[in-house]
Parts: C-alpha cells; structure tokens; sequence
C-alpha cells in the first residue's frame, strides 16, 4: 500500500506508540481488503461507547489510550452511550452501571472526541458533504451518510473508527470505491407507506431479502429525512446493508445504471406479514420512541399528540442532548413531560440497560428496534404506527 512521509511516520512510532498502533490497525485492514492507499476523512463516528456493548475490557482500553494523551486528528463524535448522562438517575438506570459508564464519556473526552453521544450526527454538526470520505461505526448513521447525503464510509468496527480519528486517515477500499456503489438489486415497492413504521417495516423485510446487497428502490414517490433514517436503520439491521438509492430522491440514484439487475417485488402483504413477524408482545410497559435518535421534527410531532393527555404507561421518545434542548426551548419537552412522557437523550433503547429495569415488554415504531430488541434486551416487542402505539394509551 502506498504510503506518504507523515503515514510512514506514523507507522514508525514517530507520533507515540497509541497512534502507531492504531495506524498499523488501519495498515492491516487495508492490506486485507486490498486497498492501495490510506485517504484522509473528513469526521469519524465513534461507536462502541455503551458500557452495555463493552463492559470493562473495553472501558480498560479507552481509559489506556486516554491516558497516554493522545488527541483526534478530525472532528469525531460518538454514538449513544447507554443512559442518559444527565437524568439517569431520576430514569431509574442502576449506579454501578452508571459510574463506569460516566468513566467511559471521560476517557474520550480526553482523546477530544464531542460528547453528542448520538446516532444522528448529523442531525447535529456532524455533517459530511457529498463525496465526502468519512470514517463512522454506527450502522444507521453509516446508511444514511452513505445514500442520503452521498458521502463515503464502510461499516466501521469501534476500534477502526478510534484509528481513523486518532490517524486522520481510512484505507482507500469497498463504499469509498465508484464501482463498490453500484446498485446490486431493483426493489419495486407496490405497497403504500403511510407513517415512519412502514418504512422501518419495509427496511426490515428488504434487509433479509438483499444481505448486504445494494438495493435500488423504484415506487417511493415521497420521504422525508425521518422516513429514510427509519428505512436505512432497519435495512442495516436486518441485512447489513450500508447503501441504497431511491429513484428521484437519493443523489446518486440518478448516475446509476440498473440495466439488466434483477428486480424484486415488495407488496401490501409483505409489509403486512412482516408487522406479524417483528410482534411478539401484546401489552407494552413501556414506549420507546426514537430509533434512530428522533429529530426536532419527530419530537414536535409526539408533543403535538400528547398536548393535554395523560399516558397510562412509561413513554421515552430518545434523542440527542442538542435536540433535546432545542426541544425544550420550544416547549415540546414540557408539554411532553406534563403528560408523563420522558424526552431522554444521550442513550437508546437497545444500548440501554432496560432489562435491568424491570420492562419486560418494549413498544416501538422502528424496524431497527424491534429486530434489535429481542435479543440485546430480553423484551418482547410491539411494533406499531406511532399512532397506533399511543392508542389506548392517553386518556
Ligand atoms: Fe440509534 Fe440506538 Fe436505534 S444507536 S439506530 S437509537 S438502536
């Protein structure tokens, strides 16, 4: 692989044994997916940051690298961490959780990396332009910057994303290629997508059908940023897709050629059956909202339902600390919490510690959560249109 001065530099300890380790990580990656250079990225989005997901052999790692002082090349930010790092508290997360987790936030503070604790970066300053090459670990972040924006990043691993930040660069292979972004499938969609669950329900299904493909969509006449996030994320989730085009909507849909693809069918009773398979639970405990980290919008939205109601059970809708301050300046956050609901920010209901928590069963409006759920926190799911989840629910 092609190196310049200041990568041999790095590589020769020259920049302090954390960054030359970190660089000879990237030097192996690169050599096994055959890349022919390192490329400099714009920002990197760290994952892994829960100490749900690491435990303490991860936190042990961070506080090692911390503590040698070594800082990020390019602007990073980090996914959710698993509580919300102010309230946890009062939300009832358990205290040794908690200092470990509080622990975790400071080791990368020192490496200066944003405490957004996000998986909407984004949403909120971390915003790539097209073409750009980033490096980001979060599956749902990754589809995102990948087709909606049209910027370039593989599915980094944690450690990965930490080298490219800590390196300033990411070996030049797979999503930063033209030719590793061409569409693999044309997926016809003859059903109607009405609320941001069918598209979570449509990700879902398409995901199982094109594992790791990259799917064209014919057939979605209309969506808006949330509706994508909800379809990259569960797409991502159930398939490990991290690219797709929409005809007429995603910006690189245009350049691509889908002559002589297959073509798969998705129908009214696909999505209806995938409905059935994610529902598993009957009566939530709880509502999580938020999957991806809601946005302003999707925040406004829920106030404007709940305004002068009372939830008979626990709501959370999960958002960015930004957000949520953004949110309470506009009133949503009180109108929301007036009617029992929580505006929880920094963490996420799968990296959370909720089965710890007494929830047995999770209601949701995300493909990716409810795919998610059953396994990383024991819950059964209700997977429903937003509306529909709040049915039954206010009085
Ligand atoms: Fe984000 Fe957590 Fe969902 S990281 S995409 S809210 S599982």
């Amino acid at each position: 692989m092609y190196l310049t001065k200041e990568q041999e530099q790095m590589l020769s300890g020259a920049q302090g044994e954390i960054v030359e380790r970190m660089f000879r990580l990237l030097v192996r990656l690169g050599d096994i997916y055959g890349a022919d250079r390192m490329i400099p990225v714009g920002s990197v989005q760290v994952a892994g940051v829960s100490y749900k997901s690491i435990g303490d052999p991860g936190l042990e790692f961070l506080e090692d690298i911390a503590k040698k002082s070594v800082k990020v090349k390019v602007p990073t930010t980090l996914n959710p961490a698993g509580m919300d790092l102010e309230d946890w508290e009062e939300l009832g997360f358990p205290e040794d959780f908690a200092k470990k987790q509080l622990k975790i936030m400071d080791a990368f503070r020192k490496m200066g990396i944003m405490m957004t604790a996000t998986c909407t970066p984004y949403l909120v300053g971390n915003l790539p332009r097209f073409g750009e090459h980033i490096a980001w670990s979060e599956s749902s972040a990754v589809s995102f910057a990948n087709s909606v924006i049209g910027a370039r990043t593989n599915r980094e691993g944690g450690p990965s994303a930490l080298a490219a930040a800590l390196c300033g660069v990411t070996p030049n292979y797979g999503l930063h290629l033209d030719e590793k972004r061409k569409p693999t499938v044309i997926v016809k969609v003859n059903a109607e997508l009405k609320d941001n669950s069918d598209f979570g329900a449509l990700g879902y299904h398409v995901g199982k059908l094109v594992k790791k493909g990259i799917p064209y969509f014919k057939g979605i006449k209309d969506a808006d940023v949330d509706r994508l996030k909800a379809l990259g994320a569960a797409m991502a989730a159930s398939g490990a897709v991290a690219l797709y085009h929409v005809e007429g909507l995603t910006p690189e849909a245009g350049f691509m050629d889908t002559k002589g693809l297959e073509t798969i069918g998705v129908e009214e009773k696909e999505l209806k059956e995938t409905y059935k398979t994610l529902n598993t639970g009957k009566d939530p405990d709880i509502v999580i909202l938020g999957c991806p980290h809601a946005s302003l919008k999707e925040i406004a939205t829920l106030a404007c339902k709940l305004e002068g109601k009372r939830l008979r059970k626990p709501l959370w809708i999960c958002t960015s600390r930004v957000t949520k301050e953004a949110a309470t300046r506009m009133g949503f956050t009180e109108i929301i919490e007036k009617s029992g609901g929580k505006v929880v920010a920094d963490t996420c209901t799968v990296v959370s510690p909720i089965e710890q928590m007494d929830y047995k069963t999770t209601g949701v409006n995300s493909g990716k959560a409810a795919n998610y759920l059953p396994g990383f926190c024991k819950q059964q799911v209700v997977f429903k249109s937003l509306d529909d989840l709040l049915e039954g629910q206010t009085a």
